[in-house]
């Protein structure tokens, strides 16, 4: 079964199940700076799971256009992919377990055809802050699914969350039996040896975890996930996703140019080829931060493997050809915007070329240097040089380094390296957290500013309030948070006015360095938990203030002057925002 005929398949089930089929949300998030692309079909839901009416009723379903970024370094295996889709349906307060779990089995059995023997489910074990969900487990027995092919876990595997903090709850999850021998007499879907592979997953969304722990949520949901590309694998009976009709032509086509035969690489180059082209497709465009960075990289390595394939650069029009005639059904815009898409793609790789090139020519005189002087190792430094000043990766100065018989120092590369990603790291989180377009004295006091209001608006507002965005100039910041009301005249004086009053106090802003675990322990605010490292920095003002942050700040409350609210309004849905200024 095609993937095509799997999402209509899918909609038109749940449409016949009384689901609203609603539009697939942009890969790039509308008004949500908290993430840089959508990850699963409920983030465009979120407010709605949290309560609010949906103008299109209790269920929906839909495709959702995902991408994941964790796994970039993965993709060229046999079944990570950066871009996938999605399929999704949700009670806002309708069904719940029973109605989810008959649909999902009803669905994979008659209308996929898949034998009930093939599926095993997973139920939550049960824990100090939710209850072992054996009801999940009677539902999966009712519909049809034998005891011996359930089984429990615990929050690592059957709890679900977007991140660290939002609507979340036990899930079940639904495995496919691929036939394949157990690995050991425990072998179950837990286990990672690819005899059973996830193909569902439906989240009983009833909790709601912030920093003080979990509470229950007004409704009941339920959030489901299908991915498209897995399930049209198994359907197809094929091993990895590359051999479905969205990569095949494409990996023909690479394998037709190549010189060399090497298929992780020919992976790498289709699978970046249709995250970027989906990224641009939907407004993205490369640049050094943020989104434009993940699109960078994407495009840079795929232009990368192609070279180490061998394959002639001025073949790329045709093989985005290609990839865009085999997504076309399932997203027919990209024919319109394909001419749009072309070009970007084609401007980055003749960038990275000459970059390419550059490097290359730094490489030989890194070479001669380092022979005249009778050595015959590339220090760390140099290779990390390479790699900052022309965008020329270690793999491939140790590759040539090896053809003229030198050796290059990769253990203190990688040191040299992770510091300096941990570092980039904290930057970016810095200027996508206080959205600094520059740090001057005057931005500097506006994003002190911007962790005492926080601190503010939670003392008055409620534990509820976080930080959703924030921009900042020399002349006003804005602040984004998560309050579902418009503030009143006297919230806003209230919290004006605990500013004001921290500011007086005069208290000392301190930087301090430690453990990610260590900083949620102490109960730190953070914004944007998944792209910190191990090692985080933390900002702390008396007691008033903890949060994770890149920085910079000023040494002294006491150096920000008068603050004073200019504006409240709406955001986006349970987002509010406040514009201010220091006086
Ligand atoms: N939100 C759930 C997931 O992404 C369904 O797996």
């Amino acid at each position: 079964m095609k993937a095509i005929e799997i999402r209509n398949k899918y909609l038109n089930f749940f449409k016949n199940h009384n689901h609203t089929i609603i539009p697939s949300a942009p890969l790039i998030p509308e008004n949500d700076p908290s993430v840089l692309f959508t990850t699963a079909g409920m983030q465009p839901l979120v407010p709605y799971l949290l309560g609010q009416k949906h103008p299109s009723g209790k269920r929906l379903t839909d495709f959702q256009k995902c991408l994941r970024t964790n796994d970039i370094d993965e993709v060229g295996d046999n079944r990570h992919l950066t871009y996938f889709e999605m399929l999704g349906n949700w009670s806002l307060g309708d069904y719940f377990k029973e109605e989810s779990i008959a649909m999902s089995y009803e669905f994979l059995t008659k209308e996929l055809g898949i034998p009930s023997e093939k599926i095993s489910v997973t139920c939550f074990a049960g824990d100090d802050d939710c209850e072992r969900d054996n009801l999940a487990a009677e539902c999966w027995k009712k519909a049809g699914i034998p005891e011996e092919r359930i089984y429990f876990f615990g929050k690592d595997d059957n709890w679900w969350i977007a991140g660290e903090e939002g609507p979340c709850g036990p899930d079940t999850e639904m495995f496919y039996d691929t036939g394949k021998p157990k690995c050991s007499p425990e072998c179950n879907p837990a286990c990672g040896c690819g005899k059973y592979v996830e193909i569902w997953n439906n989240v009983f969304m009833e909790f709601y975890k912030d920093k003080d722990g979990y509470r229950k949520l007004e409704q009941q949901n339920v959030d489901t996930g299908l991915g498209l590309e897995r399930m049209a694998m198994l359907l197809q009976g094929k091993e990895t996703p590359f051999e479905i009709e969205i990569f095949e032509p494409v990996m023909n086509k690479l394998k037709e140019l190549s010189k060399i035969d090497n298929i992780q690489s020919r992976r790498i180059v289709a699978e970046h080829l249709r995250s970027s082209i989906m990224i641009i497709n939907d407004g993205g465009r490369p640049s050094n931060v943020d989104r434009g960075y993940i699109l960078r990289r994407l495009l840079r390595r795929m232009t990368r493997h192609m070279n180490k394939l061998e394959i002639d650069l001025e073949n790329l029009g045709e093989v985005i050809d290609i990839s865009i005639e085999s997504l076309k059904e399932l997203y027919p815009e990209l024919d319109t915007n394909k001419n749009n898409i072309k070009q970007v793609i084609i401007e980055e790789k003749n960038k990275f070329v000459k970059t390419l090139k550059n490097g290359e020519k730094e490489f030989d005189k890194v070479a001669n240097k380092v022979k005249m002087a009778g050595k015959d190792i590339i220090e760390a430094q140099v290779v990390f040089n390479l790699y900052e000043t022309y965008g020329f990766p270690p793999e491939m100065t140790e590759e040539l380094a090896k053809e003229q018989g030198l050796k290059v120092d990769m253990k203190n590369y990688q040191k040299l390296f992770e510091e300096h990603q941990e570092k980039s790291r904290m930057g970016s989180e810095a200027k996508f957290k206080g959205g600094l377009a520059s740090t001057g004295e005057v931005e500097t006091k506006y994003h002190t500013a911007t962790h005492l209001l926080n601190a503010a608006l939670k003392q008055v507002l409620g534990d509820h309030v976080h930080q959703k965005g924030s921009n900042i100039t020399a002349e006003r910041m804005r602040f984004d948070f998560s309050h579902g009301a418009k503030m009143t005249d006297e919230e806003k004086a209230k919290v004006e006015e605990l500013v004001n009053d921290y500011i007086r106090q005069d208290i000392p802003v301190e930087k301090l360095e430690m453990k990610k675990e260590d900083a949620l322990k102490l109960g730190a605010e953070a914004m944007f938990l998944d792209k910190y490292g191990d090692v985080v920095t933390v900002y702390k003002i008396g007691d008033i203030s903890l949060e994770l942050c890149g920085g910079p700040h000023v040494k002294r409350t006491g150096e920000l002057g008068t603050f004073k609210i200019k504006k409240e309004e709406a955001s986006s849905a349970g987002v509010r925002r406040i514009k201010a200024i220091l006086e």
